[in-house]
């Protein structure tokens, strides 16, 4: 499986404190089934702690030890970009990172950003060449956003990230209905991480993948538990899928189970 969003390189944001803490965060991954993981530290322009070069540095030392003590898991570097109307020409200039340098680049809004701004930089973005996914939706959107925000932009190109916590309910039940409603409609285009220690938010997948696989079918789980990740380490483009209008899901499910369906 592939991680396009963690916290894992340690000292450089609210995610790893120490080496240790990655190491044990490289164990869980590799347990789990992770492959490669693109390693995503927050940049919020005038409150990062690090330059790129402390970042790429950390980077390497990671890498290196990755390498030393023969974890099989290949590890990117990315960054989580806080929206902000500089974020263009930032990446432009190479001041932030894209996904494994790729042309995909991976944007967390604020609960308070105003649709006009959510668009205006989701186009200003795209106009520069780059393909936007925005992290966890279910967390910094209310449920009313996903048909009057969320769908447009995907209808627009953009791609959805999904937190695997959110699926199995470490952020409580209002984010948790909003996942649950994106998988059903297929507006997810990756279940990724966001893993920032070796505890509560640490790197598992397996849990949230069997719900998926459960829920909506074992192609739909590849697909963005892994084969979508890939198409970001090599670049590729991901195929539309058009999102599904909402449904009456409590219906639905209690007729699968009527019917035995499940
Ligand atoms: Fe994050």
């Amino acid at each position: 499986m592939i991680d396009i969003h963690s916290h894992i390189l340690f000292g450089v944001d609210d995610g790893s404190a120490s080496l240790e803490q990655t190491m044990s965060m490289l164990r869980i991954a590799v347990d789990e089934g992770i492959e490669s993981i693109i390693a995503t530290p927050h940049y919020i322009i005038g409150a990062n702690k690090y330059t790129k070069a402390d970042l790429l540095s950390r980077y390497e030392e990671v890498c290196n030890i990755i390498e030393k003590e023969n974890i099989p898991i290949k590890l990117m570097l990315g960054n989580e970009l806080f929206a902000d109307a500089m974020l263009p020409d930032m990446l432009v200039n190479g001041e932030c990172c894209t996904l494994g340098n790729s042309k995909y680049v991976l944007v967390e809004f604020s609960p308070r950003t105003a649709k006009y701004s959510i668009n205006n930089l989701i186009y200003n973005i795209s106009l520069k060449g780059y393909t936007p996914i925005i992290a966890h939706p279910e967390r910094t959107f209310a449920p009313d956003d996903v048909d009057t925000i969320l769908k447009e932009l995907v209808k627009k190109g953009c791609y959805l990230q999904m937190n695997s916590g959110s699926v199995t309910g470490i952020y409580g039940e209002k984010v948790n209905k909003i996942a649950i409603e994106l998988l059903d409609r297929h507006m997810v285009h990756f279940v990724a991480t966001d893993s920032h220690t070796h505890r509560r938010r640490s790197p598992r997948v397996k849990k949230a993948y069997e719900f998926v696989e459960n829920r909506c079918g074992a192609r739909y789980a590849e697909q963005i538990f892994n084969d979508n990740g890939l198409k970001v380490i090599n670049d590729s483009l991901i195929e539309y899928v058009e999102p599904k209008d909402k449904i009456n899901n409590g219906l639905i499910h209690k007729l699968k189970y009527i019917f035995n369906m499940n």
